[in-house]
């Protein structure tokens, strides 16, 4: 398999380099190291080069660690290589699965059995890079942000989420805001409720996303495929990171049902600047990218197995975050040997 490793900034480095051999013990592997990130722009002016695109795209895969850092602007990295790889790619699914680890501890007073996974629209919403600003520095300054929604994109990623669903428990749980937005959720329910007619097989229940949230927390066993726009899913899957025991254990895959791009996989974290270079990262949120990269690659065995490695791991060997005092390297080390 041919996998692009974008190791990026921060912690990106620090977890991407325990999960490639991880990988390559479960697959053969030819890896493509690239020095895209904040540290390229700040020496060549561009966080990624030209030709990018095309380069990622001559790979089966992507693993990607994260990027940001404090002396480069966060939009940066953020519209010079995440958000222009998942639109270029057209990856539409950014899918995020929320599994509870047993021992690990969570906000829930009884603990374990979450499993649910939040699908997010991945090229447009709120993320559309639409506005501007006027009048910039007086008093009548204007910023406009224009959250944009197709039927095109909002169908496609509800179709993936039925068939998931359907896979699944049988449920789709459509989170948006249509009482208070006028025209871009109104869409969402009326597509998503096309989609749904077609699939007699799957409940779709209209969830108001604030409403949602309250009940992630309170009833997570409720919910089995959880369906949003692309700022809602971004930060729903943030809220649900600490049921999976933090944000250091949450893996996400940026996909193309469908083919026609490598999938894009990479922790739901970013660079973590307030630890990065102290070697304590927890690497399991970027090894669990790597299983979802195996599953969709055809390796569903390959995946389980390294799931369940992480799971036994995290029981003995935990990072500060999950509570205990063990270093990266020594809980992919603990990943390794359960393997
Ligand atoms: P963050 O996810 O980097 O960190 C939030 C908190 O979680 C921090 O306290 C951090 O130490 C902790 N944390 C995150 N991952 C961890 C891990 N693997 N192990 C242990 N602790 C972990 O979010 P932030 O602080 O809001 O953003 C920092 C930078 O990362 C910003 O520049 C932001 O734009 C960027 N960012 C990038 C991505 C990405 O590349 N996909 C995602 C989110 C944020
Ligand atoms: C994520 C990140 C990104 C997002 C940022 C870095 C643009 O927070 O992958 O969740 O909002 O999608
Ligand atoms: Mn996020």
């Amino acid at each position: 398999m041919k996998v692009a490793v974008i190791p990026g900034d921060g912690i990106g480095p620090e977890v991407v380099a325990v999960t490639v051999p991880l990988l390559e013990r479960l697959v053969p592997l030819e890896v493509t190291e690239l020095d895209w990130g904040s540290e390229r722009w700040l020496r060549e002016g561009a966080a990624m080069p030209a030709d990018a695109v095309e380069t990622a795209r001559a790979h089966d895969a992507v693993l990607f660690g994260a990027v940001g850092r404090p002396d480069v602007p966060h939009d940066v990295p953020v519209w010079q290589l995440i958000l222009r790889l998942r639109q270029s790619l057209d990856l539409y699914v950014n899918l995020r699965p929320v599994t509870s680890w047993p021992g690990l501890d969570g906000p829930l007073r009884d603990g374990a059995d979450v499993d649910f996974v939040v699908v997010r629209e991945n090229t447009e919403g709120e993320y559309a890079g639409m506005g501007g600003r006027s009048h910039v520095g007086t008093d009548d300054e204007v910023a406009v942000e224009v959250a944009v929604h197709t039927r095109r994109a909002v169908e496609r990623v509800a179709r993936y989420a039925f068939e998931l669903a359907a896979r699944r428990r049988g449920l789709v749980s459509l989170a948006t805001k249509s009482n208070a937005s006028r025209f871009g959720y109104p869409l969402w329910d009326e597509v998503v409720a096309d989609v749904a007619a077609r699939h007699p097989d799957v409940r779709l229940e209209q969830v108001f996303v604030d409403a949602l949230a309250a009940r992630m927390i309170e009833r997570p066993r409720s919910l089995d495929v959880v369906l949003c726009s692309n700022l809602f899913g971004d930060i729903l899957s943030d809220l649900a990171a600490p049921l999976q025991g933090g944000l250091g254990m949450a893996p996400s895959a940026n996909l193309r049902p469908g083919g026609g791009a490598p999938g894009l996989f990479e922790p739901v974290h970013g660079s973590a600047p307030d630890i990065a270079g102290t070697g304590v990262a927890n690497p399991c949120g970027c090894i669990l990218s790597a299983a979802l990269l195996l599953r969709e690659a055809g390796e569903g065995e390959g995946a389980a197995r390294l799931e369940r490695a992480v799971g036994e791991a995290v029981l003995r060997v935990r990072t500060p975050d999950l509570g205990g005092g063990a270093t990266t390297t020594e809980l992919a080390d603990a990943v390794a040997a359960a393997l």
